[in-house]
């Protein structure tokens, strides 16, 4: 197993032995596409999800098409290693997912070249979600409680850093690109609904029967039992499967378990301060 560490590159925490600064600072010269698609999540917000609904949606709803690779490796991620190679030479549509922040970004999609989702979470759920993850990803360090995870997030001393700058300067920045804000509450509420957008947004015209069939195969249980999506092929030098699933719980309002009175007026008090010019609201249970 390599020595995983969170290492700062530009103000922005990567992970040693999947990360490569060097590649990292390439992906801003990336040649883009008009079709390709980037799916831009903070960690823990639905990022498997929109692989799976994406992966879908090319295929109209039939999962045959698809369950014969990994969710994760038909929509990889951008930042680990190796990446620039196979999007070089991948054919259209390229589809690929990152946490990383925008000031990383491919400069062609500032340009409106390509099509760039951002889909959100209430921080509350993606810090619970977050610590659960801790416990169970190899490569990073496994939290002693969750307050100690608390304030790690709250210092945005974690993968994806700080949650509130994260949302900030994507959303800000969202009019220099073809942009789709969608949030896992508008997701966990009328999946449909968001699947007809998505698809929409990609200029895919799907039937009602399709969207169906989209929306049957990325529901939470579906997912949870298949292992094209859930991650139980993942080796354990990445993911320690006795110490947790991928699709853990999948709700609204499980903060609600872990927050103490006291953290959860703390956290208010940052977000009232930190999104107090953002026109974005979320829901929380
Ligand atoms: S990662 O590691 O950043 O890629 O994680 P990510 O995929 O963004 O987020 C994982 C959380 O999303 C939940 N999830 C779902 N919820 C509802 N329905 C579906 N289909 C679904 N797929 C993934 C997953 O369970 C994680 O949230 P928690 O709260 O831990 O359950």
């Amino acid at each position: 197993i390599p020595d995983y560490k969170l290492v700062p590159h530009k103000g922005f925490n990567l992970i040693s032995g999947i990360h490569s600064p060097e590649e990292v600072e390439q992906i801003q010269n990336w040649k883009i596409r008009d079709t390709d698609i980037f799916v831009i999540t903070y960690p823990k917000s639905g990022t498997i999800w929109l692989q799976q609904i994406l992966s879908l949606i090319e295929v109209k709803g039939d999962a045959t098409a698809i369950n014969d690779q990994l969710t994760s490796e038909r929509i990889p991620w951008i930042e680990l290693m190796g990446s620039e190679e196979k999007f070089v030479s991948a054919p259209s549509p390229r589809i690929r997912v990152t946490h990383l922040q925008y000031k990383f970004m491919p400069l062609g999609l500032k340009k409106k070249k390509g099509k760039v989702i951002y889909v959100a979470r209430n921080p509350k759920d993606v810090l619970v979600s977050y610590f659960h993850f801790h416990k169970y990803a190899t490569m990073l360090e496994t939290p002693k409680d969750f307050d100690t995870f608390f304030e790690k997030f709250m210092e945005g001393n974690v993968y994806g850093n700080c949650w509130f700058e994260h949302i900030k300067t994507w959303y800000s920045h969202k009019d220099e690109m073809n942009f789709l804000y969608v949030t896992y509450e508008d997701m966990i509420k009328d999946l449909w609904s968001v699947v007809e957008k998505v698809s929409l947004f990609l200029g895919k015209t799907l039937t009602p029967q399709q969207v169906n069939k989209v929306v049957e195969h990325s529901t939470f249980k579906n997912m949870k039992d298949n292992p094209w999506a859930n991650y139980q092929m993942i080796p354990r030098s990445l993911l320690n499967h006795q110490h947790g699933t991928f699709l853990r719980k999948g709700t609204i309002g499980d903060w609600k378990n872990y927050f103490t009175v006291a953290q959860n007026e703390r956290f208010d008090r940052a977000y009232q301060q930190e999104m107090k010019d953002v026109p974005l609201s979320f829901i929380w249970d």
